[in-house]
């Protein structure tokens, strides 16, 4: 047992003790009140430029998918863009992809040659990366793929892309060999790029889970170097076992594709921490061809969404082979870097309200301030149930203006609710228009 208290004993089964789950929440203190993040999958995939599962769902042999780190040359990679346009969009923290299934490392590893350091990119990506991104203030985090399909110690399952290949099947894999690896390479991320805020390990499967990780002394180890950081979920859940921290491993909770429909909380009901990861099209690697992308009003409002029921939005770009934010995205960061400047107050620190979901939008709030999110604008005057009498003050967010909160004459008598008026046909912000209640 560390003699900070910071250490995690329980097994995959056990509800983790009070002491436990309070030093978590104290940890997550500033992931919770900074709501919102950037998530970045880059890598090899990006020449196929078919998703980051390329490898496995087309059955690449070795020799066939590296070919790409052969040509792997990030010429355009400047992370300080990417930094300063994360901050216009208002984002508190970034996690990016260290090493993703298909094995291959950003980051310069003496465990490894299947890096971009050895590739002819002969760059640190993940250095300049971090640098880039705490330079801009925001806090840094690495994802770490627990599965491994260029790892020889890496089981063929029906996970791997050589589960057809009858030789490579046949021949002996150590798997304790994998596991060196794979806690060696943790140990260098955390050793050699100064305070690391966030270690986001994805994912846990059928028996691949826990232990199988050796997760005990991995998360010892970890939280020996970094007591502060904050780990995921997933060294125990996964795609088959969407489970929470309350049980299992790590400090927040990670829901994929999915804003939970009640946030997520423990079997007594109480508030867990949890972060939504979300892509801006269908795919989390770049993949040219996929222009299904949710427009900004989405995504401001699965941002509101998420703080609105107690949780994070980690927000997914997946970067080109050039080392380029596709535009489609980084016209979204900007956009909702737009609404953030004048509405970032109702998120930051913000969470679930004391009210009802309304049914022209959202509540978030922090303390005695309420922040009423408008979507739709009702016929008439716009109610707010319930808070007949509590509000103090009423003020348009963005401009500090005063909203109208008079009784309409066709409200009936009961004062139980009260009541906005916002004359014209449209909201003043068809994004969102948030109004600022004081509470009294
Ligand atoms: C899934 C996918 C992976 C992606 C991740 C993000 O687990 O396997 O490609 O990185 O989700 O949450």
């Amino acid at each position: 047992m560390l003699e900070n208290g910071n250490v995690i004993t329980t097994t995959e089964t056990k509800r983790k003790p009070r002491a436990v789950l309070n030093q978590s929440k104290k940890r997550c203190e500033w992931f919770v009140d900074a709501r919102f993040g950037l998530f970045i999958h880059w890598g090899l995939y990006a020449i196929p430029s078919r998703g980051e599962w390329v490898r496995l769902l087309e059955r690449y042999e070795d020799t066939d998918y590296h070919r790409y780190f052969d040509e792997f040359n990030p010429t355009a990679y400047n992370p300080r863009e990417w930094a300063a346009l994360a901050k216009t969009a208002g984002q508190r923290y970034v996690v990016m992809t260290a090493k993703h299934h298909d094995g291959f490392c950003l980051f310069d590893s003496k465990l490894t040659t299947f890096k971009s350091t050895c590739s002819p990119a002969k760059r640190d990506l993940i250095r300049e990366y971090v640098d880039a991104f705490r330079a801009e203030g925001l806090k840094v985090g690495f994802y770490y793929s627990l599965i491994d399909w260029n790892h020889p110690g890496y089981p063929i399952d029906h996970m791997h892309p050589l589960q057809d290949n009858a030789t490579a099947k046949a021949a002996p894999r150590h798997f304790d060999d994998y596991l060196t690896y794979f806690h060696g390479q943790v140990d260098e991320l955390l050793k050699n790029y100064g305070k690391i805020d966030i270690i986001w390990f994805d994912f846990s499967y059928r028996n691949m889970s826990g232990e199988t990780w050796k997760a005990t002394e991995l998360v010892n180890s970890i939280r020996r170097l970094h007591p502060d950081i904050i780990i995921d979920n997933r060294l125990t859940c996964g795609h088959e076992d969407p489970c929470h921290q309350e049980t299992g491993f790590g400090d927040f909770t990670s829901p994929e594709q999915i804003i939970p429909a009640e946030g997520v909380t423990d079997s007594h009901g109480n508030p867990l921490v949890w972060e939504a990861c979300i892509t801006m099209n269908d795919h989390w690697g770049y993949m040219r061809d996929d222009r299904n992308y949710k427009s900004t009003t989405q995504i401001v409002r699965m941002l509101v969404e998420s703080v609105s029921k107690g949780g994070n939005l980690l927000l997914n770009v997946g970067p080109d082979a050039k080392g380029k934010i596709p535009g489609a995205s980084a016209e979204r960061l900007e956009a909702i870097g737009k609404w953030m400047k004048d509405n970032s107050e109702s998120i930051y620190g913000c969470g679930v309200s004391d009210f009802p979901k309304p049914d022209w939008g959202r509540y978030t709030q922090r303390g005695n301030v309420l922040y009423a999110h408008l979507f739709e604008k009702p016929v008439g005057a716009i109610p707010l149930i319930g808070l007949g009498k509590k509000v103090r003050r009423a003020r348009l967010l963005s401009d500090g203006s005063e909203i109208d909160m008079k009784r309409p004459w066709n409200a009936g008598t009961n004062d139980d609710d009260a009541f906005v008026n916002l004359p014209g046909p449209d909201l003043p912000d068809p994004i969102d228009t948030v109004i600022k209640l004081e509470l009294i």
